[in-house]
This record gives C-alpha cells, structure tokens and sequence, in this order.
C-alpha cells in the first residue's frame, strides 16, 4: 500500500524539495517519480516499480534534506471520507497497515487554503487519539509515527513515517515565541537553528557563559541578542546601528566595519552571519574563516533570489566540505530551510 512518499515544504520550493528527494532515490536504486504542483507547499515521490516507500523512507537520512519540513509514506490513492462520520473509514485502513504508532500528526499543506484545515484538525485529532486507543493501536515502544494528510476536509492519504527519522516538530514547523526585548525577527531564525542543528545537551555545552562569536552583518542584533541571552559576548560587525538595550547589556562591541575585510584578534567559539550577499561570496568567506583557525563553529545564511537555486546549495555546499577537508578540518557541515526561512537556508558547521 505504501507506493508514494509524501514531502511537506515551503511553498514555491517544491522544486528544490523535488530534486532533492529524486537525486537520493536514485541513489537507492529506487525507481520512482515526481508528482508536484508550484505553490502547494508539498511534493509527491512515487513509486514507479513494486518497490515500497515504507523502506525508502527508513534508508534515506531525513537530515540530508534541505528543503523537506516534514515527510510520510503513504498510498497513492486519497481516500474519500463521508461528511458525518470519518472516523471509520480513517481505523479501517490505519489497522490494515498492521503496525503501532507512537503518535498521530495531523498534517496539510502551508498554504491559505491549508492553514484553513488548521482547525477542523485540532478538534478531530482528539476523538482519532481515543479511537486509536480503544483499537490499542498506540504504543509508547512503537517506532512510526501515523499521519493523516488533508488536502481538505474530506480528502486524506494515511501515512506513516519513522519517529527517529522524521521532524520532531508537527509538520516540521516549530511553535517559536517572539521574545520580547530582541531587536529583531530575525531572532527566530538563529533560535531555530540552534534548536535544530544542535541537540538539547550540544546547546548546553557548546553556547555558555564567556564564549566568543562574531556576528557578520549583526544590526540591528536579533542573532546577537540569542547568544547575549545565553552568556555569550559578542563582536557585532555592521555600519547600521544596534540596539541600544542590547548595547546597555555591556556584552556587545559594535565594529561599523566591512564584514569581507574584519579580522578577529583571537579564535572564536562561534562564527554567524546573516548578510543578503551573493550566496558563494558568503561560503567563501566562511570558509576562510575555518582555514585561517578564526573560528570553531558557524551558523549562516546563504540568500537564494536566483532560479538554479538546488545547483547554488549543491555549489556552496561542495566549495565548503572541499575547503575544511583540503585544510584538515574535521566538521559536520549541515543545511536546512528552517521555516523561519524565506528565500534562503540556513548552514551550520560544527567542529565539535
Ligand atoms: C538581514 S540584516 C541582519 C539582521 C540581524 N541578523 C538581526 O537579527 O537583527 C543584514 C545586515 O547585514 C549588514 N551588511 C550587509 N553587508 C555587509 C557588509 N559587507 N559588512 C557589514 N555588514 C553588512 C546590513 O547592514 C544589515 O544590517
């Protein structure tokens, strides 16, 4: 039944999240291809043998993808619901899959006509939680996780995805606070990051009172305001002005500098940079930072306004995992569209 893996993504990168997930099946040997509409805000691997996607989707890394917010196999067939009662239509098929389920996730597109289900969801997840109960069908032990993706409120493909190998967040999409004093929104962006590329005990252990970080591109201080928050002390480079609360802190010095020619007195514990320049030109610049020993770890952006925007990842990507193994490097380099993203991911290189 499982002949289609279903892949959630920000609307408009439907075709990066394409390519991606088209490229690391065929690396699998798994012949299949795409389904997709521009602007739905998901893509549709299928099967094109007999091969299923249940086993696909436990052999391919979720964190390889760039572009994929959240991900399930499922059949290609949408099932049609009744308007009054949908729920046993929805057991029917969930208990011939023959498997437990850790959790439910309710799932639609990020579109306005998705975010409209948004409701309709939250009142139905609950009577599905106790139905899945009564039928035993939930186990704290079990190892996927069930999925009900709507398109609307009577249209649904049931899938399943690997707890361990799928976003924690529902729909990949992390409920983030604005804080209240940070100068910026861009705040979020470095916040889900940290989260995302760092697990709890990294975040800990590795961004603590005392450490250093340069912050490329800093004003007006969302991403220095993250570390400040944290103990950090902060070289922020910029000619627009920062914060004057976040300034007050004491913990920040404001260079008005060229982030391309700034050179720090010491090595630092983190290198980030937020600055809307031509994607390579930032890789390069980071790189170096790594090859001249200035920095232990960075988190940056990489601004994607072209149209071969999978072939610049790939390109920006390459020129850093070539420049730190050339120099004897040994760091992870890793890259996401965070939802926090607009038309850019987010990198991170960690040298721990
Ligand atoms: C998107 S804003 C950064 C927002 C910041 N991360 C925050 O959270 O508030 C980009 C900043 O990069 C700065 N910038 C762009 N090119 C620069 C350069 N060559 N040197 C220093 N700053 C630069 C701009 O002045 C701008 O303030």
């Amino acid at each position: 039944m499982f002949d289609q893996i279903i892949l959630l993504c920000r609307p408009g990168f439907e075709k990066e999240c394409a390519g991606e997930i088209m490229e690391l099946a065929n690396q699998k040997l798994f012949p299949a291809y795409i389904q997709t509409n521009e602007q739905s805000g998901f893509v549709s691997l299928v099967s094109s043998s007999n091969l299923k996607t249940d086993e696909l989707i436990t052999v391919v890394d979720f964190h390889t993808l760039t572009f994929t917010r959240q991900w399930f196999a499922t059949s290609k067939s949408v099932l049609t619901l009744p308007e009054t009662d949908r729920l046993p239509d929805i057991l029917h098929i969930t208990k011939n899959i023959g498997k437990l389920f850790y959790d439910v996730e309710m799932d639609y597109p990020d579109t306005n006509e998705g975010k409209s289900l948004s409701k309709f969801c939250k009142q139905f997840r609950p009577h599905l939680i106790t139905a899945l109960k009564k039928q035993q069908l939930l186990s704290a032990h079990a190892r996927w996780r069930l999925h009900l993706f709507f398109t609307d409120s009577l249209h649904v493909n049931i899938g399943i995805t690997p707890v361990e190998n799928s976003a924690v967040e529902v729909m990949g999409i992390p409920r983030l606070k604005m804080p209240r004093n940070a100068p910026s929104r861009s705040t979020l962006k470095l916040e889900e990051a940290i989260h995302w590329f760092l697990s709890i005990e990294q975040q800990t252990r590795w961004i603590k009172n005392g450490m250093t970080v340069v912050d490329l591109g800093a004003a007006p201080g969302g991403w220095t305001w993250q570390f400040v928050h944290r103990g950090c002390l902060v070289i922020a480079i910029d000619n627009g002005p920062m914060q004057k609360a976040l300034m007050q802190t004491g913990m920040v010095e404001h260079l008005q500098t060229d982030a391309f020619t700034y050179v720090p007195k010491k090595k630092v514990d983190w290198l980030v940079c937020d600055m809307a320049e031509r994607p390579l030109h930032v890789s390069r610049l980071i790189a170096r930072w790594f090859t001249d020993g200035q920095c232990n770890n960075a988190i940056f952006n990489l601004k994607l306004p072209m149209k071969k925007r999978l072939a610049s990842v790939h390109e920006c990507i390459t020129l850093l995992r070539r420049q730190l193994s050339e120099a004897n490097i040994k760091c992870t380099v890793m890259a996401k569209q965070l939802y926090h993203d607009r038309e850019e991911i987010t990198v991170c290189i960690l040298c721990l």
